[in-house]
């Protein structure tokens, strides 16, 4: 039986002078974990937070944070996302492309090991890694922006990863970020995805009623 739907709304949507409003404001409405965007200005061409806003964070919730790592070189700075509070670490092939030694890190450290990669990038290229993960993400967007529409050729790549997860017994989350609402969120859970990512479609609605709408779909 799939899981239960996890939604993970993106905080790169919310107002960032009231981070911790929105935080407690998602959560209240019914947010499994919160979504963190991490971009570096050199593997997306965007900027926004680092570890010392992810520990000031962790200082308002308890909620699971899903870190996304859209930065090169990850190793340098798994250790700080970790001892600022992270619960989950998803990191991109592209820039990790033995990922095996820095996922095993992560678990070591008692964090969960998130793997992903552009929609560009050959599925193939992380099948090899699918039994050392917690999740896989499957981006449905060109990483580096909120608000960008859904691609839907990356619906392949969610049910390959899906028939991968099966064949090895893995309970690792399937998760999918960008462009998700209604609509994108429908086809990708047909396709095996459990776990959704939302920036604007909960930040620009009513969150209770977007959250809702995620988790209901069949
Ligand atoms: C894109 C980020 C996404 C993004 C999602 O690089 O990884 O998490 O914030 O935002 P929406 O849901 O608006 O596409
Ligand atoms: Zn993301």
């Amino acid at each position: 039986m799939a899981r239960d739907i996890i939604v993970s709304p993106s905080i790169l949507s919310a107002d960032f002078a009231r981070l911790e409003t929105e935080i407690k404001a998602v959560v209240e409405a019914g947010a499994d974990w919160i979504h963190v965007d991490v971009m570096d200005g050199h593997f997306v061409p965007n900027l926004t937070i680092g570890p010392p806003v992810v520990k000031s964070l962790r200082k308002t919730t308890d909620k699971f944070f899903d870190v996304h790592l859209m930065i090169e070189n990850p190793e340098k700075y798994v250790d700080d996302f970790i001892a600022a509070g992270s619960d989950l670490l998803t990191i991109h092939i592209e820039v990790a492309p033995n990922p095996v030694n820095l996922l095993r890190h992560m678990r070591s450290k008692g964090v969960q090991a998130g793997l992903t990669c552009r929609p560009s990038t050959s599925v193939d290229k992380v099948l090899p890694y699918l039994g050392e993960i917690d999740l896989f993400l499957v981006m449905t967007v060109e990483p580096g922006f909120s608000g960008q529409s859904f691609m839907a050729d990356q619906i392949e790549k969610i049910k390959i990863v899906r028939r991968e997860f099966d064949r090895l017994g893995s309970k690792a989350y399937l998760e999918v970020d960008g462009g998700i609402n209604e609509t994108t969120g429908k086809q990708c859970r047909q396709a095996g995805a459990d776990t959704f990512v939302a920036g604007n479609f909960v930040f620009k609605n009513d969150y209770r009623k977007a959250i809702a709408t995620l988790k209901g779909l069949s």
